[in-house]
């Protein structure tokens, strides 16, 4: 009987220091200097550009987004096969643009002749008011050249084929490393980044995202010592409720910038900045403006 209690004891113990040391060593996320200069106000993110509003990915709508006053554009980074990163979503063409096949498997060149307003449609197909109108796939450094300002959510969408360095290149060329948080759906990609670009704010990749839920759910959310300053999460994974108020609560507790996606409906928009989103990105940046009592008019375009 000792033996087995023994047995069970000893191991107990050592959770419980364990536990105990991690408890006295976490620490919350470092502050982001591309988050503290948005302020304390809710933020609106043009998810792509404001996909709802215009073409998504595109300089035309990056433009449109900031004169309408967001707070933030996010994008989506792939690389030709020349290997210059190129901002569109897919891993294919034939969606947004008039082209076809493997975003990977053609030039830079090619990519650029491409019209990426050919599909846009506001009205489910009757019309398409972008088609011809010069709309191209632009690449990371013409967006960061023509975007110096406005702060950015950059998702590195393909691992493993050097993107990390690249992105790392040209923010550093452009001296945006403290304009932008930098995003993945692969942890290696986003851990390879932190390593690559140090100092760069990165949003949490989803095993992180994992960790926390269950670290939250067991009560021990405040063990955590994130590595990235922002937590990218949708309100629900199939039946599982991610962004629950207890999440974003403990969230925010251990320092992080809570960005939901993507929340296109007003009442949505409203509950969640009630459950105490930190950040809407939306496909419609026009009615998170509204909801948040902010000007939805478009100031003057920029040449
Ligand atoms: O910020 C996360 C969000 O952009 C992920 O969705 O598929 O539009 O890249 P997706
Ligand atoms: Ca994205």
């Amino acid at each position: 009987m000792l033996r087995v209690a023994r047995f069970f004891v000893a191991p107990l113990l050592l959770v419980l220091i364990a536990l105990g040391v991690l408890a006295l060593t976490s620490k919350p996320a470092a502050p982001a200097a591309v988050i503290n200069a948005l302020g304390e106000r809710p933020l609106v993110i043009a998810h792509r550009g404001g996909k709802g509003l215009w073409p998504e990915n595109s300089l035309f709508a990056f433009e449109r987004a900031q004169a309408l006053g967001v707070d933030m554009l996010e994008m989506d980074l792939r690389l030709s096969s020349d290997g210059e990163l190129v901002v569109i979503h897919d891993s294919t063409l034939q969606r947004t643009s008039n082209g076809d096949g493997a975003v990977a498997e053609h030039t830079l060149e090619h990519l650029q002749a491409l019209d990426a307003g050919y599909h846009w449609s506001a009205d489910g197909g009757q019309s398409y008011p972008y088609r011809a109108q010069g709309i191209a796939i632009p690449t990371f450094a013409a967006v960061l050249e023509r975007f110096p300002k406005i702060p950015k959510v950059v998702e590195i969408k393909v691992p493993d084929v050097g993107m990390e360095a690249l992105v790392c290149e040209a923010l550093t060329a452009h001296q945006q490393r403290d304009r932008v948080i930098v995003g993945s759906f692969y942890d290696r990609s986003l851990q390879l980044f932190r390593e690559q670009c140090p100092g760069v704010a990165t949003s949490a990749g989803p095993g992180s995202v994992r960790l926390l839920v269950a670290l939250n759910w067991l009560g021990l959310g405040g063990l955590l010592s994130p590595s990235y300053q922002a937590l990218q999460i949708p309100e629900r994974h199939g039946e599982l409720e991610v962004a629950s108020a207890s999440l974003l609560q403990t969230a925010a507790l251990r320092g992080l910038n809570v960005q939901l996606w993507t929340i296109n409906e007003q009442p949505d928009m409203r509950r969640l900045l009630d459950r105490g989103a930190h950040a809407l990105i939306t496909d419609y940046p026009d009615r998170a403006l509204q909801v948040l009592g902010r000007s939805t008019r478009i100031s003057a375009l920029h040449d």
